[in-house]
């Protein structure tokens, strides 16, 4: 069992001597393997929290932990970010083993990049440059290279935001498929309140830095995003933002 902590987490940002409340007294409990969506407005505080998630900025105050029982496992953390930020001067196959770069045993190494480029559907276009395939195309590259890098956690910002409609519902159910697989935890935000739902197990609303809402999704894998009960779910979430403009 492992599971992500975190108790009254702050974060200020201070600009030209004004501050800015990016994140306000955030309490989560994230458990192992659960899929989580985190929705909310454009300046609420999504990519502050995950950015704070895995490192790549300080908090102001509060804890944040991961609690694990099993030794086996490693408490590594990934993020996609809305841009696939692949390498342009190296080939899928190369990007996707970017992320091992330190691992010297080669085979194991090829053995990884793989399975995650089967897995993803990517065999054909091992050898293209990212300039070479599509933007949905390079969004599974980059989840490729973060499950490469085998994390128990897998951040997402945003990560199917700049993709059309079409390919955004096809990328959809291909996460959903890759995250039910492979047992690890999802944390995936986006401002879109029907992907929330769509993907979730549990969908957590922010607004304004904090936590407003934190909604179990007790629907089975693939959902129909017409039937009553995700309308319903979606229109219950939607309330928390009437009066204001999502987006
Ligand atoms: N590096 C930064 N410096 C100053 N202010 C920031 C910085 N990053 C984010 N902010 C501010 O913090 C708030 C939350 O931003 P962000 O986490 O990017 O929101 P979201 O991802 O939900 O759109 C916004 O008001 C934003 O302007
Ligand atoms: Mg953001």
């Amino acid at each position: 069992m492992k599971k992500l902590v975190i108790k009254n987490l702050h974060k200020i940002f201070n600009i030209e001597n004004k501050k800015v409340k990016a994140l306000n007294n955030v309490d989560l409990s994230i458990g192992d393997g659960e899929i989580v969506t985190i929705v909310g407005r454009s300046g609420c505080g999504k990519t502050t929290l995950l950015r704070i998630l895995c490192g790549l900025e300080q908090k102001t105050s509060g804890d944040m932990e991961i609690i694990s029982k099993d030794n086996n496992k490693s408490n590594k953390i990934g993020i996609v970010f809305q841009e696939p930020r692949l390498m342009p001067w190296l080939t899928v196959e190369e990007n996707m083993a970017f992320s091992l770069i330190k691992n010297k045993n080669k085979d194991e190494v090829r053995t990884k990049v793989n399975k995650y480029l089967h897995m993803f559907g990517l065999e054909n276009f091992r050898n293209a440059y990212p300039a070479q395939i599509s933007g949905g195309m390079a969004q599974r590259v980059s989840l490729g290279r973060t499950m490469c890098y085998d994390p128990e956690i897998i951040l997402m910002d945003e990560p199917l935001g700049a993709l059309d409609a079409f390919n955004r519902r096809k990328l959809q159910n291909e996460f959903i498929n890759i995250f039910i697989k492979n047992d690890k935890t999802i944390i995936f935000v986006t401002h879109d309140v029907e992907e929330a739902v769509y993907i979730g197990q549990r969908v957590i609303v922010l607004e304004n830095g904090s936590v407003v809402n934190d909604i179990p999704i007790p629907l089975d894998y693939y959902r129909d995003v017409t039937s009553i009960r995700f309308v319903k779910i979606k229109e219950k979430i939607l309330n928390n933002f009437r009066g204001n403009n999502i987006g």
